[in-house]
């Protein structure tokens, strides 16, 4: 622990106060408690937010135990936003189409209600940097996992017409453009392979990177940035605290305007603050305090 103060460590509880928390594994990297706690701290509300190390077959256990102890609402991460769907009592239309749940949210009667904030985060922060109508843009998704689930829904649902959805494993992007066809008749989602000497890029008016590339040391994305137009945005959403993410630093050196992985943490963590307590996340607040942004 490295806290300045006391005051940091001292935490308030009583009979009243209500449990948060986030279920991953791996979760001691989880940026979560602070974001919460911060928020919940700057508010005056009486939660406590805590991170759960929880092993894939503990799932059901695990939700249940936090039911049974009075808890409120949880996060999930890594490996359970997918596997929590079948243990939900009932899912909004994001976990629905996306296939996977990030916030639950307990009810008086003890109902597990699902939702998917991802994509809420992925699109708030694009709308922070970029107001233009999405509705014929040529727009270019790298990968085909879940979090490009959550990408994709939320710029179909913000009125994107014109995706090319680009995997290493191609066939796992024609079953994903496929089951978003669908959901949205009027787009049109070309699946690619993601070979990144043949992509077109000259007429790309936003990239968005949902591929874990770049994210374990490799420095090279080979992507031919000096093609791009240079109205272009990319958006990578990995967030990387302590150094650019490779994409990151090709758009720089071309000068297009780039937006990280940051907004869309802390916008889907502010929804799902807001499903919990009815209140607004100070998002500024833990911006500059969190982030020193
Ligand atoms: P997440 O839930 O974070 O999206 P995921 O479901 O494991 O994670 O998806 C990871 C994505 O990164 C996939 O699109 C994966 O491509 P494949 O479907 O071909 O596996 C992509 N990816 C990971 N490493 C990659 C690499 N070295 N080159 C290109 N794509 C990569």
């Amino acid at each position: 622990m490295n806290h300045t103060n006391i005051t940091e460590r001292f935490i308030f509880s009583d009979g009243e106060s209500r449990l948060l928390g986030v279920f991953g594994d791996p979760i001691s990297h989880s940026l979560s408690p602070k974001i919460h706690n911060l928020s919940l701290a700057k508010l005056d509300l009486n939660y406590h937010y805590l991170p759960f190390h929880v092993k894939p077959h503990e799932l059901s256990t695990a939700i249940n135990g936090f039911k049974a102890l009075g808890g409120v609402g949880f996060n999930a991460t890594v490996p359970h936003k997918v596997p929590l769907v079948p243990l939900m009592d009932n899912l909004d239309a994001a976990a629905l189409k996306i296939g996977a749940v990030n916030t639950v949210a307990i009810d008086e009667n003890g109902k597990f209600n699902g939702y998917n904030t991802d994509a809420y985060g992925f699109i708030t922060a694009l709308k922070e940097k970029y107001n233009e109508a999405l509705s014929q843009k040529n727009i270019l998704v790298l990968g085909a996992g879940g979090a490009c689930r959550a990408a994709l829904l939320a710029l179909l649902d913000e009125g994107a017409d014109k995706i090319f959805l680009a995997n290493r494993t191609v066939t796992k992007a024609k079953e994903l453009s496929y089951d978003f066809n669908q959901h949205y008749p009027k787009a049109t989602i070309t699946p690619i392979p993601l070979n990144f000497s043949s992509l077109e890029l000259s007429n790309i008016d936003l990239i968005v990177n949902t591929t874990s590339l770049g994210l374990h040391g490799e420095d090279n994305f080979p992507l031919a940035i000096e093609q791009l137009p240079s109205h272009a945005l990319v958006y990578d959403i990995v967030y990387s605290a302590n150094q650019d993410t490779p994409l990151q630093k090709l758009a720089n050196s071309q000068g297009l305007t780039f937006i990280d992985g940051l907004g869309m943490l802390i916008h889907q963590a502010a929804r799902a603050f807001q499903i919990w307590t009815g209140e607004e996340m100070p998002v500024d607040l833990v911006k500059s305090h969190i982030f020193g942004k």
